[in-house]
């Protein structure tokens, strides 16, 4: 039986229905711990969790009392952080091509705002009076598990170029400003500790480039997220202790022992501490292969029809039956690619099995929908041996709850 933070998922299963997210909390902060020692050799380093991968108000509640600030990518995502219990200092805004009413209340709200283009610092400097901000770069560098994710080449839309880096600079004195922060983020769901240190690279150019400019004042570098999670088995995890070596060691030489550095991770702090429960509706033998239809779809979980990423899939009441059988899991959305996965590994199958897949912490339940008018499943915590329920399950009436009738709809005659 597939136990998580001590709980028969079973049980969990028959109390709160499938599909159902189950959240271990404590795997959450050992991942946090593991990155606060892996580069505990320099002496100020923040960690900031990206809120988009797990928006859960408990996880980021749990990831505040652990320590933790958080990287933001809009209004949405700050306000949950400020409910969450996070200040406004300890809330870093790296958004893209944001509206100006947007940049206005994060502003008004003291958010730490990384502009990523002129337009949003001419829109926005003039609002403010004798503001510090940070620049997001484009480092001409970029890595991930998939083009969609890699953020950091010269050609994506993210961050100031080299070349635009003066005249930012030139606006912020002009406007009385300072730039106290340089932010890249390269990519997500990376492996390898290089790109980390190509990145560094670049910044110090950046850096070097506009240091002697009088608005420029930089006490922090953020080097973004991307750390990435081992998902197919046998596959090596990522050797954050020795990464976080080396990027210390490379961080010092180039920006010395007294600047903050502060790091971005998602994926790394809460995939792993997660499994999407699914119940087996439909066994279907074809001529090709045998279907398992389960109870959710890509309207639950998007990443492998999006980015044809691999979860593993566990029969979870039958854990150490042989996997002598191949199944083609996949959901009820009407649409060929709603599978899950091809060809998979599992016992012997019946009607009512549980599955779960696993790994489904970050870019889970955060890139849910509603499509096909199915509503999104519950969340739960588990801590301390205990299930708390951390989000409910949507009803067909929160999925309809938008829809109005047109006056000349109204009326049935
Ligand atoms: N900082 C910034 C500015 C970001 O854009 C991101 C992710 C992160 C930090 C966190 O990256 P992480 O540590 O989680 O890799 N939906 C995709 C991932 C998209 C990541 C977008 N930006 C997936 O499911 O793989």
């Amino acid at each position: 039986m597939l136990i998580v933070g001590g709980l028969r998922v079973d049980r969990l299963a028959a109390t709160y229905d499938t599909p159902l997210y189950v959240t271990d909390a404590d795997i959450i902060t050992a991942q946090y711990q593991a990155m606060q020692q892996a580069f505990a050799r320099h002496p100020q380093v923040t960690i900031a969790y990206a809120v988009k991968a797990n928006t859960a108000l408990a996880i980021l509640a749990l990831l505040q009392r652990a320590g933790a600030a958080t990287d933001v990518v809009s209004v949405g995502e700050a306000q949950i952080a400020r409910r969450a219990g996070f200040s406004p200092q300890r809330i870093f805004f790296t958004g893209t091509s944001p509206r100006t009413d947007e940049l206005q209340w994060l502003a008004r709200e003291g958010v730490a705002i990384n502009l990523d283009s002129l337009s949003m610092a001419e829109r926005l400097l003039p609002f403010v009076t004798g503001g510090t901000f940070g620049v997001r770069i484009n480092p001409g560098v970029g890595a991930g598990h998939h083009e969609h994710v890699v953020t950091g080449a010269e050609e994506t839309k993210f961050g100031l170029h080299m070349e635009t880096l003066p005249a930012l600079c030139d606006l912020l004195h002009r406007h009385g400003h300072q730039l106290t922060r340089l932010q890249a983020h390269i990519g997500s769901g990376i492996t390898d500790p290089d790109p980390f240190l190509i990145l560094i690279d670049a910044m110090h150019r950046a850096h070097q480039c506009i240091a002697h400019h009088p608005a420029v004042a930089i006490d922090t570098i953020d080097l973004g997220g991307g750390f990435g999670i081992p998902y197919q088995p046998g596959e090596p995890p990522l050797d954050l202790q020795a990464l976080g070596g080396t990027v210390v060691a490379r961080f010092q030489e180039c920006f010395g022992g007294e600047r903050h550095l502060l790091l971005e991770p998602g994926r790394y702090l809460v995939a792993e501490s997660t499994v999407l429960l699914t119940r087996v509706t439909t066994l279907k033998p074809t001529p090709h292969v045998t279907f398992a239809g389960v109870d959710a779809g890509f309207h639950t979980l998007l990443r492998p029809i999006l980015y044809n990423a691999y979860h593993h899939i566990v029969a979870a009441e039958r854990m150490d039956a042989p996997t002598d059988q191949r199944y083609t899991i996949c959901g009820p959305i009407c649409e060929t690619g709603d599978l899950f996965g091809r060809q998979r590994s599992l016992p012997t199958l019946r009607e009512g099995d549980l599955l779960a897949i696993c790994d489904t912490g970050a870019y889970g339940a955060a890139m849910s929908s509603t499509y096909n008018s199915r509503p999104r499943p519950a969340e739960i915590l588990v801590h301390a041996g205990t299930a708390h329920l951390m989000r409910t399950r949507e009803t067909i009436d929160d999925v309809v709850r938008r829809d109005q009738l047109p006056s000349f709809l109204a009326s049935s005659s």
